[in-house]
């Protein structure tokens, strides 16, 4: 399957998507009782959005995608934002069990999987996360949003009507970020063995440029529907005169939070052989 994030794409993704906000990251901590002592996987890491927060508040967290380009940018922007204790890894969720191989003994605190499970098997990929847990611990699957052309606003409207009518296709897969998609993981997570299914949303607004618009929409293009460089002016200028007269756009973002546990007390302890770093740098 062609995943499209390389290149340009993976360039455009680390500048312009948004990051999580940090109650998403309080929800995690309460919720899998997070320590300074815990191991966190972020599979379908992209560009580190959950990844870098997350490593503030836990000993390392595992960065792991498998497109190259997604990794190198996150790799690159990490240390300068504060992510030093991360492991990036280039891998899928088939690759999952021989993780699971490498920890050994070693337990992960949680999963967290953004904007990324629609690419992955995911009843399988529960059933191989589950041993890998600590009691208490998890798996939380993330939408950040809907999809700007997808939202219900007049300039939301009128990105979406161009953008149709320029690649020539009715907009409507919100990449699983729709409640379809959650109303089917919550009963996969389930019968995998995780239990206390949870769902919150965390919401938002916010302003947007049409640079920012334009930059996301780069982002969520496969690498071969990417205008060509020389062509980018023209799109971006198309956007603009297909949007309202405005300088910002103002963009309601609800986060999407499902989550599983595994059943059993956390610990607050390591739960395996690998050595343990004082306490967590920082905040989100
Ligand atoms: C939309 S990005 C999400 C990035 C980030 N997690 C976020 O929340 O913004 C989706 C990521 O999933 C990755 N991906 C695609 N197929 C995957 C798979 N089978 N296993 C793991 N990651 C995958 C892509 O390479 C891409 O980096």
């Amino acid at each position: 399957m062609e995943l499209g994030f390389g290149g340009d794409v993976a360039r455009y993704y680390a500048r312009f998507r948004r990051g999580y906000p940090p109650e998403v990251f309080e929800a995690l901590d309460e919720t899998f009782a997070l320590t300074p002592q815990d191991t966190v996987l972020d599979l379908g890491c992209g560009t580190g959005q959950l990844t870098v927060p997350l490593a503030r508040r836990v000993r390392a967290v595992i960065g792991m995608d498998p497109e190259p380009d997604m990794l190198r940018m996150a790799r690159e922007a990490a240390p300068a934002a504060g992510g030093t204790d991360v492991t990036w890894v280039l891998g899928a969720d088939a690759d999952v069990p021989a993780l699971g191989a490498l920890l050994g003994e070693h337990r992960l605190a949680a999963t967290v999987i953004g904007q990324a499970l629609h690419w992955m098997q995911h009843e399988d990929l529960f059933a191989a996360l589950l041993p890998l847990i600590r009691p208490g611990g998890g798996v939380a699957v993330l939408a950040n949003g809907t999809p700007a052309w997808l939202q219900d606003s007049d300039w939301s409207r009128a990105l979406r009507g161009f953008l149709e009518e320029h690649f020539g296709t009715e907009l409507k897969d919100s990449c699983g970020t729709a409640r379809k998609d959650r109303e089917r993981y919550a009963p996969a997570l389930e019968a995998a063995g995780f239990t206390d299914v949870r769902h919150r949303v965390v919401s938002y607004t916010e302003e947007v440029t049409c640079e920012e618009l334009v930059g996301g929409i780069y982002s969520a293009l496969p690498e071969r529907q990417l205008p060509a460089p020389a062509d980018r002016p023209a799109f971006a200028q198309r956007v603009r005169q297909a949007l309202p007269h405005r300088e910002t756009f103002t963009e309601r973002v609800d986060v999407s939070v499902l989550t599983g546990r595994k059943t059993g007390e956390a610990t607050g302890r390591p739960t395996g052989k690998l050595p343990g770093r004082a306490a967590p740098t920082g905040s989100p």
